[in-house]
């Protein structure tokens, strides 16, 4: 069993930079990407609290589709640029939404959802996929937790 335990007084950018060392270590030696992302999807919900999803779409066949998670069931594919994950995928970019209710397009999947992260992981110059975040309180993740999982995404990228 892996723990994550964040200690108390910790800056968020001490967090992030013990998250993606955790998350290193957590795979380290694994090559089945499933298994990485379901680990992974578990870290970070395991870390990072008031979530209520958290996990990947991959970049299959000209869409996102599915991946590990933890949350409720969510939709399976999405289309390029619709939704939050789908136009972090079209611009290769993170999107943070303080508030997804003044997101157009964005699909809820679960909604209690009231802010989101998407980062994109990139690999070899092209989006392979998207780590999705969704939490119930408005303004979760702050610009440190989007620079935090954009470390997280480029160290996890060979590996799922
Ligand atoms: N809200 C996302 C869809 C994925 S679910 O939140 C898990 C979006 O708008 O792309």
């Amino acid at each position: 069993m892996y723990e994550f335990t964040p200690h108390a007084g910790q800056s968020s950018a001490e967090f992030h930079e013990e998250l993606v060392a955790s998350a290193l270590a957590l795979i380290a030696g694994e090559r089945d990407p499933v298994a990485n992302m379901a680990n992974l999807a578990a870290l970070l919900w395991q870390a990072m609290p008031d979530l209520n999803w958290a996990g990947f779409y991959r970049v299959i066949g000209g869409e996102l589709v599915l991946g590990p998670f933890i949350g409720k069931p969510a939709c399976v594919r999405i289309v390029h640029g619709r939704g939050v994950c789908g136009t972090a995928w079209a611009r290769a970019e993170s999107q943070l939404v303080a508030d997804v209710h003044r997101f157009p397009g964005h699909i809820a999947c679960d909604p209690a959802s009231r802010s989101e992260l998407v980062v994109p992981v990139h690999r070899d110059g092209a989006v392979i996929a998207v780590i999705d975040l969704d939490s119930p309180l408005p303004s979760r993740f702050d610009a440190a937790d989007q620079a935090g999982l954009e470390a997280f995404a480029g160290a996890i990228a060979r590996h799922i």
